[in-house]
């Protein structure tokens, strides 16, 4: 029995058509939390609607910086300078791990005790890997058994250190270089695999002196931050969804202009084209060290590959689209080293496997990855989100080429990220 937040969806013959994809995600939690402690008032423009950036807006606002939508549709956050106000109640942050995870961050050098907790997902999700850093640094933390939510941070003066984390996470890299901002002298942050920049970036169009090359990034202590006015480039992330569901029409043909362009997220165009969409990009800007590009893709043949190491993390978000349509490809999917999708929203690769089962898939379940070979029918049934925003929209476009209508239950999920995703998949869908 249908209810209002499954999605049906159709097989498609053909995707054309333009989508202008929400801003990107994660500059969208950094900047605001860095509007909230800087002077002044910063404006947004394509602040992203997703529902983990609506948590950290609200967290914010308990801490004293004041949001609003502007006329124009900028989101204005007025500062209030590095020390916050103690927030009265527990801070919620949904679903968001990026939300409790950061802010953490700069919680642990304020002068009072803050609690932050989350939905049933975020209640499982690992948070050791901020507890530990925060604490060398003098923050004292505590949490539910074996490092999960809910925390309660008691912040304060802290003292610089130099951490290498065992996972490679750029939500722990600027939960700390954030931390670094309340810091005495030098915080430095040696990653595993170089992740996202976007904290280093945003550090520095607020006006601190970040300096990062490679792997490493350091951050000195005490520096103000002042407001800035900004236009957020479309998310690579959602834009991941459409490019790989034009990789399942030979004709398909889509615009997505003003994408986020930025070196640390684009590896994942060069792995598509490398297995067969044809990509181009143009009109490159850059903006706050942000570059933004608008892509050009058609389908062609969909050969497949191999994700591994490096790329693992590089592509982490996009992992569950790609393998969604891996039964579809000539050779098939391979993906290694992806542990950590095991932590996110769901269980990645276990909700992959056991939609893709049911679809009439064969796949080969492994602790850190999974095999799934090409050459494969799929066909509609139903499935479920699992909660996860990804899995959602993933399966979404898995259903575009199966055999019959496939429902989606619970697929209100995808707003986590994404919430006008299936009206955007719609308007350039023919049937
Ligand atoms: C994010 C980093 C990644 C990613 C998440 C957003 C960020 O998480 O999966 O969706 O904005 O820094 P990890 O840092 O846990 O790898």
């Amino acid at each position: 029995m249908p209810t209002a937040s499954d999605a049906t969806v159709h097989p498609a013959r053909a995707l054309h058509g333009v989508v202008r994809i929400p801003g990107d995600k994660s500059i969208s939690h950094r900047y605001a939390m860095l509007a909230a402690i800087a002077r002044g008032t910063s404006r947004f423009h394509n602040f992203s609607a997703a529902r983990d950036c609506a948590s950290t807006l609200a967290c914010i606002q308990q801490l004293g910086a004041a949001h609003r939508r502007a006329g124009d549709g900028a989101i204005e956050v007025t500062g209030v300078g590095e020390t916050l106000q103690a927030p009265g109640v527990p801070l919620d942050c949904g679903n968001s791990g990026s939300t409790m995870r950061m802010l953490g961050g700069i919680l642990a050098g304020q002068p009072f005790m803050s609690e932050l907790f989350g939905d049933e997902s975020l209640s499982r999700r690992p948070m050791a890997r901020i507890i530990k850093p925060l604490s060398e640094m003098g923050a004292e933390i505590s949490s539910s058994d074996s490092g999960r939510p809910p925390l309660k941070i008691q912040g304060g003066h802290l003292k610089a250190i130099h951490y290498k984390p065992e996972v490679a996470s750029a939500q722990v890299k600027s939960c700390i270089l954030f931390a670094g901002l309340f810091a005495n002298g030098e915080t430095t942050v040696e990653e595993p695999i170089r992740t996202r920049d976007h904290g280093e970036l945003a550090l520095r169009a607020f006006g601190a002196d970040v300096d990062h090359h490679a792997n490493i990034a350091t951050i000195r202590g005490g520096q103000p931050l002042s407001a800035i006015e900004a236009h957020i480039p479309g998310d690579l992330s959602s834009a991941a969804f459409f490019l790989c569901a034009a990789a399942l029409f030979p004709g398909s043909q889509l615009s997505l202009p003003g994408i986020l362009m930025n070196p640390t997220r684009a590896r994942l165009l060069d792995i598509l084209i490398q297995m067969g969409l044809k990509i181009t990009v143009g009109q490159i800007e850059q903006q706050h060290g942000e570059l933004v590009g608008a892509i050009e893709v058609q389908g062609a043949t969909w050969k497949g590959g191999t994700i591994a190491g490096a790329d693992t993390a590089a592509l982490i978000d996009e992992i569950p689209a790609l393998a969604a349509i891996a039964p579809y490809s000539e050779n098939g999917l391979e993906v290694r080293d992806a542990r950590e999708l095991r932590v996110k929203e769901s269980d990645r690769i276990a909700a992959v496997a056991t939609n893709l089962r049911k679809m009439g898939a064969e796949v080969e379940e492994r602790p850190e990855g999974i095999r799934i070979p090409g050459r494969q029918k799929l066909h509609g049934v139903e499935v479920d989100s699992f909660g996860d925003h990804r899995i959602a929209m993933a399966f979404a476009v898995a259903a575009l080429r199966a055999e019959g209508e496939t429902v989606i239950h619970a697929s209100d999920a995808a707003g986590v990220s994404y919430p006008t995703f299936f009206n955007d998949l719609r308007s350039i869908t023919s049937e």
